[in-house]
């Protein structure tokens, strides 16, 4: 940034200071904790079958008479058109602008792959999906588009990126994250950031985000949502922290807090981590949101305060300034006795209502003009390509044997299984409602994986359903047909869910669907396994006997087509895995773990580790060449890298660069990747690629739980090769 840039920014952060102590000395106590408070749209709704599903005797109740300066979520859980959520947010700031000090309302929503709750939005690939495609620049897209659409309804905020880790695949809010690495997560989530504020998100067409969930809420040691997590404070800062740290450095404005507990402390009651680290550390000057009802849960679940009233006072004494109530107005009446009593000091109020009203101020609010970008800006036809590329950079293809894929168009294929013909299993959650499951509100163009093919192919496309979910149907109809394919296309998966509703017992997968897999097997035809859904679950024998195998996971609304075009080879495939796939049920370790994993027993030997991908061209790196062979602690080095299209085909690869510190005072990963870039080349070009690594790829938490770099030989490696690096005092 140029000095003059920053002179500019700095200028507007002192004439936003300026704003927010003027409009603080105005206000009352009640006005002020009105602002800490969210309320959910349900407070103010009314008809839910109407256009207009708004109660105004209610949305006046809240903002005039309870001075309520948040509103989140979707009326009634339903996807609605951007014509009534603009009528909606119109309605919602001409209420706050009849306040006395006319003080918008923050409106925030779970955009978290793309305008979720609004019809025809253009609805990405899951965040799990997005780290497949290792394409940040796709990421910042996704961030632009999303804030685009957004603000076509002047909706201002949006809860997302997820930046907790998916280190725990039973976790059933693992598709939400962006895999399990630490460095794929920060590129990948700062990209989105940035490419949804921009350098000044008080722009008509950008919008303010939110990091989730502060911290080690992804972690549930027996992988249940909302259970917790036992998480040592080295594991802490080494794993859980660095994401959120880039979220920060990214300019995220907000971060909404973990809704379970880590090391016997509740999210929301630790002082420790949302004002010690979050604060005082990382430098966080933002909104810290509650999490959903999880104030009151503070008394209600974890019996750590002895009323609601104490709940109020540890959690804002913990360092949240918002509390996503979000069904009464409980916590602003709570709050005022509070501060009334002494309890709460007058000061932590002003602190946390001068960190929202600046929010408010950098997210534009208090410029009218800006609230609504025009309506041609929703799902256009460029948002669109990009949301097609991200589906198809999004798929793994795991397995090729003997080259079964790409299948010839004319090929006849039996498709079955309970993911083949759906478009919520392609979506997730967050998509039109909650739970994403309502399929009769998704958008009847687009295609299922079913639909996709029946338009491609040339040849016959017959399809039983064989079981659906977790019940069997119809298998012997499918044994029949098989005989008179070529092909079995099987399509298994989870079905539709999320947060505690995707709680599970076990990754295995369901009876009924490994029954149907058995028995297409046993046909002899040629089986390519497709799986879709949030998490990995256990194919192994399925995948061992298959011919091809591809893991789609959520890859949304273009996720059919994307699907299509690589079984057709119309697209090379080019994802590669965010996390590893477990062979087995209880194989769940991640791909940097530690030496003693491997020592005896091996027990990492996922199904498909870590980055696989497989591509119909090759590849091949070579000649890695390291600038120098010894560095000070305080220096870059350049690491270059020729990589070759070896193959017959164009195609896409990802070149990553891991590193081994070789001996340490705390035992190290096996690798860590620091670096990554994906390339598209033509058959036999070759690109060189050029990686810095910096002081921060070195180091690591110490002894004494302090970032450190010590000395000594680091192991760096791409592709076959490695180097050594000598990290001199
Ligand atoms: C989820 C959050 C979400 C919030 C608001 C909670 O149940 O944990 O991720 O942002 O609801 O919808």
């Amino acid at each position: 940034m140029s000095s003059c840039a920053v002179d500019t920014l700095s200028r507007k952060d002192t004439a936003i200071a300026d704003k927010v102590s003027n409009l603080l000395a105005q206000m009352t106590l009640e006005e002020k904790i009105g602002q800490m408070t969210q309320i959910d749209f349900a407070v103010i709704g009314g008809d839910p079958n109407a256009d207009f599903p708004m109660d105004t005797a209610k949305l006046n109740d809240a903002v005039i008479n309870h001075h309520v300066g948040s509103i989140l979520n979707t009326p009634f859980d339903k996807g609605r058109s951007v014509e009534t959520w603009r009528k909606i947010i119109q309605t919602v700031q001409d209420t706050a602008a009849k306040t006395r000090l006319k003080i918008p309302v923050i409106y925030g929503i779970d955009a978290i792959h793309g305008a979720t709750f609004t019809k025809n939005a253009t609805l990405f690939p899951q965040a799990i999906n997005m780290a497949a495609t290792f394409n940040p620049e796709l990421s910042g897209k996704e961030g632009e588009i999303t804030a685009r659409e957004i603000k076509v309804s002047g909706l201002a905020w949006n809860f997302h990126p997820v930046m907790d880790i998916g280190r725990q695949p039973l976790w059933a809010r693992l598709w939400e994250t962006y895999g399990e690495d630490v460095h794929l997560a920060s590129v990948m989530g700062s990209a989105y950031i940035k490419g949804h504020q921009g350098t000044d998100f008080s722009a008509p067409d950008k919008a303010a985000t939110c990091l989730k969930h502060f911290v080690g809420y992804s972690f549930p040691l027996n992988g249940k949502d909302r259970t917790p997590a036992w998480i040592s404070e080295r594991m802490l800062r080494e794993y859980f922290l660095p994401t959120f740290e880039a979220g920060v450095k990214a300019g995220s404005p907000t971060v909404m807090v973990n809704s379970g507990e880590v090391d016997g402390i509740p999210g929301h009651a630790n002082h420790h981590y949302l004002t010690t680290i979050l604060r005082e550390e990382m430098g966080f000057k933002g909104v810290t949101v509650s999490d959903w009802e999880d104030i009151q849960r503070l008394y209600t679940r974890d019996k750590l305060a002895a009323s609601p009233k104490e709940a109020v006072k540890i959690a804002v004494m913990a360092g949240i300034d918002m509390s996503m109530v979000p069904n009464d107005f409980s916590f602003s009446e709570l709050l005022l006795e509070l501060v009334n009593s002494n309890e709460v000091p007058l000061a932590r109020i002003d602190e946390a209502v001068a960190r929202i009203l600046t929010v408010k101020y950098q997210t534009g609010l208090f410029n009218p003009n800006t609230t609504f970008l025009p309506i041609n800006q929703f799902a256009t036809a460029a948002a669109q390509q990009i949301n097609q590329q991200a589906a198809h950079e999004s798929i793994v293809l795991a397995k090729n044997a003997n080259s079964v894929l790409p299948l010839k168009k004319s090929a006849s294929i039996l498709v079955t299984g309970p993911t083949a013909n759906l478009l919520s299993i392609l979506n997730g959650g967050w998509t039109m409602t909650w739970n994403g499951d309502n399929e009769s509100l998704y958008p009847h163009d687009k295609a299922t994986v079913l639909k996709a093919l029946q338009q491609k192919s040339t040849g016959k496309i017959t399809y039983v359903e064989g079981s659906s979910f977790d019940t069997e149907k119809d298998i012997n109809k499918v044994i029949a047909e098989a005989k008179n394919h070529d092909y079995v296309l099987l399509c298994l998966g989870e079905k539709t869910y999320i947060e505690t509703l995707g709680n599970i017992e076990s990754l295995a997968l369901e009876p009924a669907q490994m029954k149907l897999a058995n028995a297409v097997l046993a046909t002899g035809k040629p089986v390519i396994l497709l799986m879709l859904g949030g998490r990995p679950r256990i194919i192994t024998p399925i995948a061992d006997q298959a011919a091809g195998v591809l893991l789609g996971f959520l890859p949304s609304m273009e996720g059919g087509v994307a699907i299509a075009n690589i079984l057709y080879g119309d697209y090379n495939p080019n994802g590669k895995l965010p996390i590893s796939y477990p062979r087995n049920t209880n194989g769940i370790t991640p791909y940097d773990y530690k030496p003693s994993e491997v020592f005896k027993p091996n027990t990492y030997s996922p199904l498909y580790p870590f980055a696989h991908g497989l591509s119909y061209t090759t590849f091949a790196t070579s000649g890695l060449t390291l600038e120098k062979h010894a560095i000070t602690r305080s220096e870059t080095l350049n690491v270059t890298v020729q990589v070759k299209n070896t193959g017959a085909v164009k195609g896409k690869e990802v070149v990553l660069l891991y590193l081994n510190d070789l001996a340490a005072s705390v035992t190290r990963p096996n690798k860590q990747l620091k670096a990554f870039k994906k390339v598209e080349l033509n058959p036999n070009q070759t690109e060189t690629i050029t990686f810095t690594l910096t002081p921060a790829d070195l180091s690591f938490i110490g002894v004494d739980l302090k970032r450190i770099i010590e000395a000594g030989d680091f192991n760096v490696m791409i592709g076959n090769e490695s180097a050594t690096l000598t990290v001199t005092q």
